[in-house]
C-alpha cells in the first residue's frame, strides 16, 4: 500500500546489492511511496549485474561510486543532481564491509591494515557521505540521511567482531556531523539499528543462524525484517519525522530493552 510519502522527493540509495538488501527492498518502498531514486554501489558490486534488474523495475539510473574514493562520491552527487535537476532530499547509507570478519580472524589477532579498511568503508564512509554533499550544498533543508547499524555497537556480541567497534564509531559520526548539518542546513542525520536481517552482509557473520534465532526469542515483537526496515527508512524519509535528528533509533521488535522473555526462561529450564 502506498501513503504517498515521499512524492516529490528524490534520494541517493547506496548498497543494493541483490534482492536480499536493505537498500534494495527500501528503494522498492521509496519508489512506491513516490520517490525519485538515483542507486549507487561499489563498482565491484555493480560487476554483479543484479543491482539492474532493480534499476529497470524502479526506473532509477545507476551511478558507481567506491565509498571511500571522494572523486567516486562527488561524481556520484553531481551527476544526480544533473538526473534530478535539482538537491536531493534524502539518502540512504546502507553499506558495511568487514574485512577481519570476512577473512576469519578473531578480534584479538586483528590485522589492523584490514582493520583500518573495514572502518573506513564501514564508518568513515558516512563522514566522507556527508562531507561530499555539505560540500557541494547537495541536500535541500530539511533532509534526511539514514545509516544502518546494529546493537553491537552499544553490547558485546563476541562474533561480530570489529564491526561492532565500526558501528560505535558510525554512531558517534551521525552524532557529530548531524550536529553541524543540523545546525547550518537543517539536514537531519540518524541511524537505524537494525535486527539481525538475512542478507548477504549478515550471514559473514560467525554463527549468524543463532543470532538470529536467539534475538528472535528475545524481542517481543520477534525480529524486525527487511521489508520492515524499509518502511521505517521512508517514514524518516517522510515529512512526518522533520525534528528527529542525531539518534540512533531502535527498529529490533523490543531486543534492545529486554532483559529476559517467558521463551528463553523456559528454554533454561529444560
Ligand atoms: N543484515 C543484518 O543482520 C544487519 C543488521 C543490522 C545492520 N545491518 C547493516 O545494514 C547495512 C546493509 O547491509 P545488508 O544486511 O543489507 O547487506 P548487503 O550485503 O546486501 O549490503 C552491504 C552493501 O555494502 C556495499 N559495499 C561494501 N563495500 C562498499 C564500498 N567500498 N563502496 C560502496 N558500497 C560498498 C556492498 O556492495 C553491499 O551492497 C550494513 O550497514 C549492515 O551492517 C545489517
Amino acid at each position: 500500500m502506498s501513503y504517498n510519502l515521499l512524492k516529490g522527493k528524490k534520494g541517493i540509495i547506496f548498497g543494493a546489492l541483490d534482492e536480499k538488501s536493505i537498500a534494495w527492498k527500501t528503494a522498492i518502498r521509496c519508489h512506491e511511496e513516490g520517490a525519485g531514486i538515483v542507486l549507487s554501489n561499489a563498482p565491484v558490486a555493480l560487476r554483479m549485474g543484479e543491482i539492474n534488474k532493480l534499476s529497470e523495475q524502479i526506473n532509477a539510473p545507476v551511478i558507481g561510486a567506491d565509498v571511500v574514493n571522494m572523486e567516486d562520491l562527488n561524481n556520484l552527487f553531481i551527476k544526480s543532481m544533473e538526473h534530478f535537476g535539482g538537491k536531493i532530499d534524502f539518502v540512504l547509507h546502507s553499506i558495511g564491509m568487514g574485512l577481519n570478519v570476512r577473512k576469519g580472524k578473531h578480534y584479538t589477532e586483528m590485522n589492523y591494515e584490514w582493520n583500518h579498511k573495514t572502518l573506513d568503508i564501514s564508518a568513515m564512509s558516512l563522514h566522507r557521505v556527508l562531507r561530499t554533499a555539505w560540500d557541494l550544498d547537495a541536500i535541500n533543508d530539511w533532509g534526511s540521511v539514514l545509516a544502518l547499524t546494529y546493537i553491537a555497537a552499544q553490547r558485546v556480541f563476541p562474533d561480530y567482531n570489529e564491526m561492532a567497534d565500526a558501528k560505535a564509531l558510525l554512531e558517534s559520526i551521525t552524532r557529530s556531523f548531524g550536529y553541524h548539518y543540523g545546525d547550518k542546513k537543517k539536514v537531519r542525520v540518524n541511524t537505524i539499528s537494525q535486527s539481525p536481517t538475512k542478507t548477504t552482509a549478515g550471514s559473514g557473520v560467525k554463527g549468524f543462524d543463532g543470532f538470529v534465532n536467539y534475538a528472535e526469542k528475545m524481542s517481543p515483537l520477534g525480529n524486525a525484517t527487511a521489508e520492515d526496515c524499509a518502511n521505517f527508512c521512508v517514514v524518516m524519509f517522510s515529512d512526518m519525522t522533520r525534528m528527529v535528528t542525531m539518534q540512533n533509533l531502535f527498529h529490533d521488535g523490543g531486543f534492545s530493552f529486554t532483559g529476559v522473555t517467558q521463551g528463553v526462561i523456559e528454554m533454561m529450564e529444560k
